[in-house]
Order: C-alpha cells, then sequence, then structure tokens
C-alpha cells in the first residue's frame, strides 16, 4: 500500500489519468477515496486482471465513478489524458506501450527492472524527471518517477542511479554492478561501479 500512497502523492490534484496496468484498481480507488481526482480511468491488458478491479470497484461503490477499459497500453483509449501511470512492469514493455504519439504530458513510471534504460528512453523522447522516489519494501527497491514534458541534460550518474539521492539505493545498486561483473567480466559493469564510487567518495 505504501507503493500505491506514493505514487500517489506525485499526481496533480484533480488531473485527468489513466492508470494503465491498473491490474486490481487499488491506484484509482485511492485517488479517488481520497479526493485527489476523481476523473480517473483504470486500464488493463487483461480482461481477467479487470474482472477483480472491477470486484474491488463494486465493494468500494465506484462502478458507476470509474472507467475501466481493456487495452494495450493506449491503443483503445479514445480519451485525452494529462497524466498516465504506468507502474508494475519491465522497462520493455513500458517502452512499447510509450512508442506512440500524443502521450500525455505528464508521466509517473515505476519500472522494475532496467530503470537506467528507462531513464535514457524517456530523456530521448522529451521529458524531465520533475521527482523521483525511491522506496524499500521488503528488500525490493522500487524507484517511482514523475515526468513532464520538456528536455534535461542528465549525467552519466544520473542515467544510472536516478535523483531520488537515496543512498541506501545507490549502496545496493552498487553492490548489484560489483556481483554481476564479477560473474560476467562485463566491461560495461566496470564502468558502472566506476561512476557511482566517484559519486560516493
Ligand atoms: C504487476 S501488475 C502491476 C499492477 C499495478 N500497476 C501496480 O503497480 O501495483 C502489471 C499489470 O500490467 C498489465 N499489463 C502488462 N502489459 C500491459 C500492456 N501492454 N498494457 C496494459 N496493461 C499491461 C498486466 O496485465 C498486469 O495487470
Amino acid at each position: 500500500m505504501i507503493r500505491i500512497k506514493t505514487i500517489a502523492s506525485l499526481v496533480d490534484k484533480d488531473s485527468k489519468l489513466v492508470d494503465i496496468g491498473t491490474d486490481h484498481g487499488y491506484l484509482p480507488i485511492y485517488l479517488y477515496e481520497n479526493e485527489i481526482t476523481k476523473n480517473v480511468t483504470g486500464s488493463d491488458i487483461s480482461s481477467n486482471a479487470l474482472k477483480f478491479a472491477k470486484a474491488n470497484f463494486e465493494k468500494h461503490n465506484l462502478s458507476d465513478k470509474i472507467k475501466l477499459i481493456v487495452s494495450d497500453g493506449f491503443k483503445n483509449l479514445d480519451e485525452k489524458y494529462d497524466t498516465a501511470v504506468i507502474s508494475g512492469m519491465g522497462t520493455d514493455t513500458i517502452k512499447k506501450i510509450l512508442n506512440i504519439d500524443n502521450i500525455p504530458n505528464k508521466l509517473i513510471i515505476s519500472s522494475h527492472k532496467n530503470v537506467d534504460e528507462l531513464r535514457l528512453f524517456m530523456n530521448e523522447k522529451g521529458y524531465k524527471i520533475i521527482k523521483e522516489i525511491v522506496l524499500q519494501e521488503n528488500d525490493i527497491f522500487y524507484d517511482i518517477i514523475k515526468y513532464e514534458k520538456g528536455n534535461e541534460i542528465l549525467n552519466k550518474y544520473e542515467l544510472l542511479v536516478g535523483k531520488s539521492n537515496s543512498l541506501e539505493y545507490e549502496k545496493h545498486l552498487l553492490e548489484k554492478y560489483k556481483i554481476i561483473y564479477n560473474k560476467s567480466k562485463n566491461k560495461k559493469y566496470l564502468d558502472y561501479i566506476n561512476i557511482i564510487e566517484k559519486k560516493l567518495d
């Protein structure tokens, strides 16, 4: 729940928002009930996942308040949204979803894999980081980034570690890249280690 609350903390009040990959619909329910925005839609590629969302909306008396749409990314969404949340997928899936024209100006993204690749992709797509928060739950780090359309120059460290200023996350990445480097001897990871160690000095 702390993850959903943190994502919600990045949503601007009364945004017109779509939660892509809403699964059980927890974020739309939270946003609606906490009056962050009532202009919220949940969508998911899986009609089965949306059955759970539908049941949860019924429990919360929100069935006629929050729309649910089966859609692969933005493909079946006809309306224009100012904000989209895309959370709990890997970077490859997120990149596929965002590889279309006319995506919202504000995006809140949490990828569970290859976040450095995501930061580079978003940077090249003309989105800048407004806020980045890293959470740790049961030894798993969740990186949540709020983007808005705009350009920024990210240095190598920021592309790799982000702008959360979380020392724990930085140390976690350093350890992770050390393990990968020791196994693979791939020089790319030695570069990553040097970038992080230089910052930690
Ligand atoms: C692990 S759940 C994440 C649920 C929630 N967003 C969260 O952060 O807790 C991932 C959800 O994304 C959906 N999904 C995967 N690929 C998708 C796509 N291309 N378009 C829409 N939804 C997708 C899955 O069906 C699944 O319900």
